[in-house]
């Protein structure tokens, strides 16, 4: 597996893919940040609409199905339908902006094919092609999963989106019999005789761009799957998993703060206005600040958002905060002014919040002190 020669040809070859032909992106990014990002998120990380460059995709991760999404919006939803708001160019540019902010597997369609047909083969492309599917279900978590008691072989095709060039390897705890291609050419391979510690594989270059991902998988029990994957880039931690579980019926599921760094998210938290700007700071406390008025709304310690899982009704629901309030809070505020929020940074334990007050700029400086409390300094 690891002979020099298999890696040079792997180096020379997944780089043929061209970049995203997409030519429109800053004006896309012009739009989304005077519109979309309102619900959405400045960053895309989602608020009082879901994140537009996590995995899960409630209406399809294409770029047909996004620009879609942006056309017809979504009835009984805040997402209203842009067709009569912009001209097709800009509808397209946002859709470009936003596919040119994904990273990781998308458009994850799995198919199920019986296992009789495979027993004692070796896995390829060409073998599956010969025989027909009994499913194929399109996956919005764009991760891997069977349900309980499926009998059969997986097959699984995703686009795979780099948007940071370099050398990446497949991480995998192998459980029964694997192959994984990108762009067609195979780049892990294992099997029952296979060594059974983690394995790393041999590393390989990718361009930024959409590469074709396909995975043939095999468990010896029909159950979930019990292998574990993930794609990593060398030299940093950035990484891509390959398995999951459903997310139907999945539990809420926590935010908490990096340890060591602060953290700003946006949910949807019932009594808090819309544009919310929820500070986690690495002490457990949590400033929800607003910044069209520069005031603190509430701040609890000893707190985490709660935050609803992504199931299709994700937006329908608040997610919630659960902590202590915190009585004696710095209040902030700008008075009688006007303000515009320009942007949040993070400077290690702090969250510093840029603003325009009647035309200058103002950092806000939210600041951890002691277990239970923060401080709140304006320059
Ligand atoms: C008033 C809030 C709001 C604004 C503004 C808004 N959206 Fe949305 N958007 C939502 C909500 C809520 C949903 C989820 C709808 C649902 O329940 O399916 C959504 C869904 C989407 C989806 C589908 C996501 C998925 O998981 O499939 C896309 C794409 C999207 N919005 C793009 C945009 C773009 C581009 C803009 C700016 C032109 C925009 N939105 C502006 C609230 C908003």
């Amino acid at each position: 597996m690891t002979f020099p020669i298999r890696n040079f040809l792997l180096l020379s070859c997944l780089c043929l893919v061209p970049a995203f032909g997409f030519a429109d992106i800053e004006r896309g990014r012009e739009i989304y940040s005077q519109v979309c990002f309102n619900c959405h998120g400045p960053k895309l990380e989602g608020g009082q609409g879901p994140a537009l460059n996590d995995q899960f995709w409630q209406h399809g991760s294409s770029p047909e199905a996004i620009l879609e999404v942006i056309n017809k919006g979504v009835t009984g939803t805040p997402m209203i339908p842009y067709e009569s708001v912009f001209p097709e160019a800009d509808r397209k540019a946002l859709r470009d902006f936003i596919v040119s902010e994904q990273e990781g597997l998308r458009e994850t369609v799995r198919s199920i094919y019986p296992r009789d047909y495979f027993k004692g083969k070796r896995f390829t492309p060409e073998l599956f092609d010969s025989v027909e599917s009994e499913s194929q279900t399109p996956l919005p978590e764009n991760h891997y999963y069977i349900a309980r008691d499926t009998d059969g072989v997986l097959r699984g095709k995703s686009k795979l989106y780099i948007k940071e060039p370099g050398n990446y390897q497949f991480k995998i705890r192998i459980k029964g019999k694997t192959s994984i291609l990108i762009n067609g050419k195979e780049v892990h391979y294992s099997d029952e005789k296979a060594r059974k510690e983690p394995q790393i594989n041999e590393t390989f270059n990718l361009k930024p761009g959409v590469h074709e991902f396909e995975i043939l998988h095999e468990e010896r029990d029909p159950n979930n799957l019990r292998f574990w994957g993930a794609l990593q880039k060398v030299g940093s931690n950035k990484q891509f998993v390959l398995v999951g579980r459903s997310l139907q019926g999945n539990i809420p599921k926590f935010v908490r703060a990096i340890p060591g760094s602060a953290q700003v998210v946006r949910k949807w938290i019932d009594g808090l206005p819309p544009r919310t700007l929820l500070c986690l700071l690495p002490n457990s406390v949590i400033v929800a600040y607003n910044p069209v008025n520069g005031e603190v709304v509430k701040s609890w310690h000893t707190a985490e958002v709660n935050q609803t899982p992504s199931l299709p009704d994700r937006s329908a629901k608040p997610s919630e905060i659960n902590g202590e309030i915190i009585s004696e809070q710095p209040t902030g505020g700008w008075d009688g002014s006007l303000v515009r929020f320009i942007r949040y940074e993070i400077d290690g334990e702090n969250v510093i919040i840029v603003s325009q007050v009647d035309g200058e700029e103002k950092k806000t400086r939210i600041e951890p002190k002691g277990p239970k409390a923060y401080t709140l300094t304006v320059q």
